[in-house]
């Protein structure tokens, strides 16, 4: 009597203890050549090979950074595919390392992973200014107060004729090639941009970045004999 209740308790714990989890990766999504892998700058996707389930189905979940946050997305196994589940891990930081852990109903152990997160779009950078310098204007700002990257480059545009896309990261003030011809009021956008491991360049919004004619006449006026123009910027 004795002996047979073991025998049932041990197959139980069998059943209960064999679910697997072979495989916990990022997912490849092979319709989108040539980078199929989907780490994005505030999203991840993840799939899961699990086998031996209790039934009726795998019954997984995926957090994410255990210690700090309480973040829990549940894997979906699709019954076409009752094995191979997926679950998509949403509003990340760009450039971030985050760690992602996979737990079971009826497995033992776990499984994670390290992954970091893709570059995403910079914010404006900071304090730009327009100033003018032996006849030819000069921009300069401050990095990004949110580069979500390492910043490639800056770019500098003039309505819509770019004046340059190739403003290296390392530099804080571009001089124009050109004598500055009083009178003209062209609107100038200077953008912050990353190129994420797609090969995408993500910029900083170029209306955030925008240098308005006021702003202009405002620097001008300032630079060349210190006035403050404050009923010119007040009514502008
Ligand atoms: C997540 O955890 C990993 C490993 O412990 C750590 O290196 C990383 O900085 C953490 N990320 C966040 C956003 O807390
Ligand atoms: C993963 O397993 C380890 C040891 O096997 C355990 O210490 C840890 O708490 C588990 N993590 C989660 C999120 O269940
Ligand atoms: C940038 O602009 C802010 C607000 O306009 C100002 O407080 C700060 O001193 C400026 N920083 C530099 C380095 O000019
Ligand atoms: C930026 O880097 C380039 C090449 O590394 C160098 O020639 C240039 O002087 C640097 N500019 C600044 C402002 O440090």
């Amino acid at each position: 009597m004795q002996q047979r209740h073991l025998i049932f308790i041990a197959s139980l714990f069998t059943v209960i203890s064999t679910t697997q989890i072979n495989y916990f990766e990022v997912t490849t999504s092979m319709p989108f050549p040539p980078d199929p892998v989907t780490i994005y700058d505030t999203l991840i996707m993840l799939s899961a090979l699990v086998t031996d389930c209790p039934s009726p189905s795998c019954e997984c979940f995926v957090k994410v950074n255990v210690t700090t946050y309480k973040d829990t997305y549940t894997v979906t196994f699709p019954s076409t595919t009752p094995n191979i589940g997926s679950a998509t891990i949403t509003d990340l930081e760009a450039d971030t390392l985050y760690s992602f852990t996979i737990t079971c109903i009826g497995a033992d152990g776990n499984a994670t992973r390290l992954l970091r997160t893709d570059y995403g779009r910079p914010s404006v950078p900071r304090n730009i200014t327009v100033t003018l310098v032996s006849k030819r204007l000069r921009i300069s700002w401050l990095p990004p107060a949110v580069p979500k990257g390492p910043i490639h480059n800056y770019k500098l545009t003039k309505d819509r004729e770019t004046i340059s896309d190739e403003i290296p990261n390392n530099e804080s003030s571009y001089d124009m090639t050109k004598d500055y011809v009083y009178g003209k009021t062209n609107t100038f956008f200077f953008s912050a941009c990353n190129i994420n491991r797609k090969k995408d360049t993500v910029c900083s919004s170029p209306n955030e970045g925008k240098i308005t004619p006021r702003s202009l006449i405002y620097s001008f006026h300032s630079s060349l004999n210190g006035w403050a123009f404050s009923d010119l910027l007040a009514c502008s």
